[in-house]
């Protein structure tokens, strides 16, 4: 059984944002059986995968909140940031030896469950009316920038 298990609840309306959110969640139970399996190479590549993807993800919603004119830009880059650079202070530590991986799946966990449920949400309105302005074409081009695939998932 799944470590986490994605809610609709979790959902914000943005298909291509809802899709990275669940791979997240995905990533995070795949660091979840490896820490079960207790092999330090499956930990160290899943935690390094998870956060490299989380830092793309955190970019795409960044150029859209700009594309957007959204208020709050600042404000959530600035959330984004601050997250990003505790996870810097986690990797540092494992690569020193510590056993940080159950910590960080926890945090990561209730980090962005939060962050999807409020920061995320408010987000919601303002992209959307940017997006329904775009072709699929330019929003498939986007997401490319950002993940170097045309496969939105
Ligand atoms: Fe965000």
């Amino acid at each position: 059984m799944a470590y986490w298990n994605w809610e609709d609840s979790y959902n914000i309306g943005i298909e291509d944002i809802d899709n990275q959110h669940k791979k997240i969640v995905e990533y995070i139970n795949e660091l979840h059986e490896a820490i079960i399996l207790n092999d330090k190479n499956i930990v160290k590549n899943t935690l390094f995968h998870i956060t490299d993807y989380i830092v793309s993800h955190f970019s795409f919603e960044e150029k859209l909140m700009e594309e957007a004119d959204y208020p709050q830009f600042m404000h959530h880059k600035n959330i984004h940031e601050t997250f990003v650079s505790n996870i810097g202070r986690y990797k540092i530590a494992f690569n020193e030896g510590h056993d940080i991986a159950g910590q960080l799946m926890a945090e990561l966990q209730i980090w962005l469950t939060h962050h999807i449920l409020h920061e995320d949400r408010a987000y919601k309105e303002c992209v959307q009316k940017m997006l329904s302005g775009k072709s699929e074409n330019k929003k498939s081009s986007l997401f490319e920038k950002f993940f170097g695939s045309s496969t939105r998932q």
